[in-house]
């Protein structure tokens, strides 16, 4: 081996300078990095009683290069948690194009997406205000759609998924028009079994052209702002099969009861949480158990407040504070 004389090692030094140092410093200095997609593996879990494919700790703000991966692309049922993701990526779908059940709650969506051959979407507690529906009315295959707690304004799109058995739009704030519910927004559902409208700030709700939703079983109308003379249970004829009607937490003093049984096969009804005075809901409660419908009570050990009784289970108004008054 050569050893390196004076010659050639100021010679090596110039070549270090101008061949490997000058263009390595003179780099323009934000040079745009080539994306490298942070990558996600899901895992095999048991959850919400069923067997998924679990994403943790996935962030998507809508622009940083991203992918998924599983064992296997056949995976159907996909969860995220502990996630924040501004919506669902179109990623995701590519990964799964099998994917059946998706689980993506409290994960700070704005929106999402129901991609083809889903059928149920379980996404409360983010800020979705947009639905986006890949599947064609014709082929849906949508059975569930859980949005509660979210920003729901318009659901013209969520009532294309003709097939929806079951609606949970729960805590939806902005989804009253002018404070009120029409049911006729979902007459196309034509399968529909459980509607919740629980907690939406309605103050009143129609049904203007007697839409029949003619498989529902449930109607959730509980915590919201319902007074008796905004209540025409009318509304409620055309649902031929409804058995389940709640009405909890509203601010009902009267209740129509006997055109409610006449029209309705009612097998429960939820009343707990209204304005009745106790004589008027032991009227009603006597019509009940007549007419062989239940009332339900959840909560049966909350306190009264002053001036209300509890009789049946339920707080009602005791009158007393109407007799001072005269
Ligand atoms: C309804 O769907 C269309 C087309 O997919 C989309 O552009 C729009 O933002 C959606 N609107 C809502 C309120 O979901």
């Amino acid at each position: 081996m050569m050893l390196p004389t004076k010659c050639n090692f100021m010679g090596l030094t110039l070549y270090i300078v101008l061949c490997v140092l000058l263009p390595v410093l003179s780099q323009p200095r934000k040079r745009v990095a080539t994306p490298t997609a942070t990558t996600y593996e899901c895992k095999i879990e048991e959850f919400q009683q069923d067997k998924y494919c679990v994403f943790r700790n996935v962030v998507y703000n809508g622009r940083n290069a991203i992918a998924f991966k599983a064992a296997s692309s056949k995976e159907q049922q996909v969860a995220f948690v502990d996630s924040n993701l501004k919506h669902i990526p179109m990623e995701l779908l590519t990964a799964f194009p099998d994917m059946r059940v998706l689980n993506v709650v409290n994960s700070n969506l704005n929106s999402v997406v129901i991609p083809n051959k889903l059928e149920r979407l379980y996404a409360s507690k983010n800020s979705i205000n947009k639905v986006i529906v890949l599947q064609d009315p014709a082929t849906t295959t949508m059975i569930e759609l859980v949005l509660d707690s979210n920003r729901l304004q318009d659901i013209s799109n969520i009532t294309r998924l003709a097939k929806l058995e079951i609606l949970n739009l729960n805590g939806n704030k902005l989804l009253p028009k002018e404070n009120a519910i029409e049911l006729g927004w979902f007459a196309r559902l034509k399968n529909l079994r459980q509607l919740r409208l629980s907690d939406v700030g309605m103050y009143y709700i129609d049904n203007a052209r007697d839409s029949s939703l003619p498989e529902l079983l449930l109607l959730d109308l509980s915590n919201n702002d319902l007074i008796t003379s905004n209540l025409d249970v009318k509304v409620f004829a055309p649902l031929r099969k409804l058995e389940s009607l709640q009405l909890a937490h509203n601010q009902l003093t009267k209740l129509d009861a006997l055109e409610l049984t006449e029209n309705n096969k009612l097998k429960e009804i939820y009343l707990e949480g209204n304005d009745f005075t106790c004589n008027y809901q032991s009227l009603l409660v006597k019509h009940l158990i007549q007419s062989g419908i239940e009332f339900p009570v959840e909560h049966k050990n909350v306190d009264c407040m002053q001036g209300y009784w509890r009789q049946d289970g339920m707080c009602c108004r005791s009158g007393l504070l109407d007799r001072i008054s005269l």
